[in-house]
């Protein structure tokens, strides 16, 4: 099958819903993704972020809606969603008892690629793992892992990258290392939905930023049009602009927020 599909855009999302029993988690969520480029799906622990993921990577079914991924729909064409796309869980998926070198061979031959040790050296190479290619994984710091997560999920050069919350739990020198490793990514062309509850991450990070709340997408745009939405404040005559952050709360309100969050996880 040809993976590589199409014009259009890289996903689109329309009037998405999702329940689990009577939690109504998507109200109908819709945005697109252009291709090439990092799109942030932002949004507060619960919002929904991971359901919006499984759902465009064929792991679940909406209730209703559509959505389309390199052109393939996620509900007829399955097959072709998923030799569109990688997916990145929320937690690791590395085996810690092979070193870094054998997981990336392991999943290469899954995949029936020719020469596994060599796409396996290009990758150890281009997230700075050749030095510890040979040792066990269990023995790998977390930003360490989590490369080694993302170069596993990038065999095969599909055009569209799922990472959810790629960065969660690492300290501040680890996640500017999967930064780095998310950038180059794009640079090569390929097209980056990552979805995070860190401000900073996506400011970082993101083309298009979109905020999920409320089980609806209630802000989508640049950074730049993101800060439009508020004035910048004025401190003795010094333009200050607004913060993603101040965007952030100032659209989600700023105290319906953490509880929200807490009354879903219940
Ligand atoms: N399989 C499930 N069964 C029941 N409820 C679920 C299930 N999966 C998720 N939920 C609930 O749906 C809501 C959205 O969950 P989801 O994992 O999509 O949020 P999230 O935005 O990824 O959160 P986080 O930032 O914590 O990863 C949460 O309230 C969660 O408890
Ligand atoms: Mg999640």
């Amino acid at each position: 099958m040809d993976t590589h599909q199409a014009e259009g855009p890289a996903i689109r999302v329309q009037g998405l819903e999702k329940s689990y029993k009577d939690l109504r988690v998507l109200r109908g969520v819709d945005f697109e993704v252009a291709r090439g480029g990092i799109f942030a799906l932002l949004g507060s622990n619960g919002a929904g972020k991971t359901t919006v993921v499984r759902i465009l990577s064929t792991l679940l079914k909406a209730d209703a809606g559509t959505a389309r991924v390199n052109g393939f729909d996620v509900a007829g064409q399955a097959a072709g969603v998923r030799e569109s796309i990688s997916l990145t869980g929320q937690f690791a998926a590395v085996d810690e008892i092979l070193s870094g070198r054998e997981n990336l061979v392991l999943v290469a031959r899954l995949r029936h690629l020719k020469a596994p040790g060599t796409v396996a050296d290009d990758l150890l190479r281009r997230f700075s793992l050749t030095e510890a290619g040979s040792r066990r994984a269990a023995t790998y710091s977390g930003g360490m892992r989590r490369r080694l997560d993302i170069a596993m999920s990038l065999i095969g050069n599909p055009p569209v990258v799922f990472l959810d919350e790629p960065t969660s739990g690492l300290d501040p020198e680890a996640r500017i290392e999967v930064w780095q490793a998310v950038e180059e990514l794009a640079e090569g062309g390929t097209t980056v939905l990552l979805t995070t509850q860190y401000l900073d991450e996506a400011e970082r990070l993101a083309d298009r930023i979109a905020i999920l709340h409320g089980g609806r997408i209630i802000v989508n745009g640049t950074l730049a049009e993101l800060r439009r939405l508020l004035p910048p404040a004025e401190v003795e005559y010094v333009e200050k602009q607004p913060s993603l952050e101040d965007v952030f709360f100032a659209v989600v309100g700023a105290d319906s927020q953490g509880r929200e969050a807490r009354a879903n996880e219940k």
